[in-house]
């Protein structure tokens, strides 16, 4: 289970990405960064940063730890900007957070060098989970202490916004020709032959019981959560053992 706190200041909002993010500091004493269920596209949103993000952490690729953060939307009513506001009025409940990982740095490209082996694991991960959000003009990697890490996991499973196509979409190509770390000649047979054995069923079960129930309530043709958790997993399932074949646009290291 994802730890569970609850907010106890807003900070100040993050600016770079579209969907508003906000630092928060919460009644554990640590510092998050802030995504909310009232923000763009919702707790779907949100079910994706889990999916992914502790999926991702399982295959050994560096994510801030994710917490579950209670929001009372009374600590908004302080907030001088409306746009603020109206986000933290909207966001009452479970909302998602994300260490802050204080003084990271964005990844650039052309500044930085990363190993085939890792760029190979990253580049079959955002595969896997069809990530349209990790292009070298917006990386969603931060350096921090001289590592990678992997943040922003919103844009993913654009399958899960149209569940009866969702197998069919899960087929698909993943074009990497934008990717950040295709210039890094990423291994991706490696990767595949690492990493495609370790996404099992078993896997897949715990990833998606971190996802809060109250993000997969009442979704369109599922009976409970849990039926909604299976859906999330199957595709994934079917994808890890194919898709390392369906990426187009990279040159492949060894
Ligand atoms: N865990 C984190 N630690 C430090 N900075 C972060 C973290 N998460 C996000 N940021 C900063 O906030 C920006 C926006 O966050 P992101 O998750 O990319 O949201 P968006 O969906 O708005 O793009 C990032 O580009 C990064 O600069
Ligand atoms: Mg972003």
């Amino acid at each position: 289970m994802l730890k569970k706190v609850a907010a106890t200041r807003y900070i100040t909002p993050l600016r770079e990405g579209g969907s508003l993010p906000g630092l928060a500091e919460a009644d554990d004493f640590g510092t998050y960064v802030l995504k909310f269920t009232g923000a763009g596209q919702g707790r779907k949103t949100l079910v994706a940063e889990v999916v992914c993000g502790e999926l991702a952490r399982r295959l050994g690729l560096r994510v801030p730890r994710l917490v579950t953060v209670a929001l009372d939307p009374v600590l908004g009513l302080g907030e001088p900007e409306q746009q603020v506001q109206d986000l933290l009025r909207s966001s009452g409940g479970t909302n998602l957070g994300m260490d802050f990982l204080s003084g990271a740095l964005g990844f650039d490209p052309l500044a930085f060098t990363v190993g085939p082996e890792e760029a190979g694991r990253i580049v079959w991960f955002d595969a896997l989970v069809n990530n349209v959000d990790r292009s070298w003009r917006n990386p969603n990697l931060l350096m921090w202490h001289g590592d990678l890490w992997l943040i922003d996991h919103g844009a993913t499973m654009i399958w899960h916004h149209n569940w009866p196509g969702a197998e069919a979409s899960a087929g698909r190509s993943y074009d990497a020709s934008d990717h950040a770390l295709a210039r890094f000649t990423p291994d991706l047979a490696g990767a595949a032959a690492e990493l495609a054995p370790r996404v099992t069923e078993e896997l897949l079960a715990e990833v998606t019981a971190e996802i809060p129930d109250a993000w997969l309530a009442d979704e369109p043709g599922f009976d409970t959560p849990d039926d909604l958790r299976r859906a999330y997993a199957r595709p994934l399932l079917a994808r890890a053992a194919v898709v390392h074949e369906r990426v187009t646009g990279i040159e492949e290291g060894k």
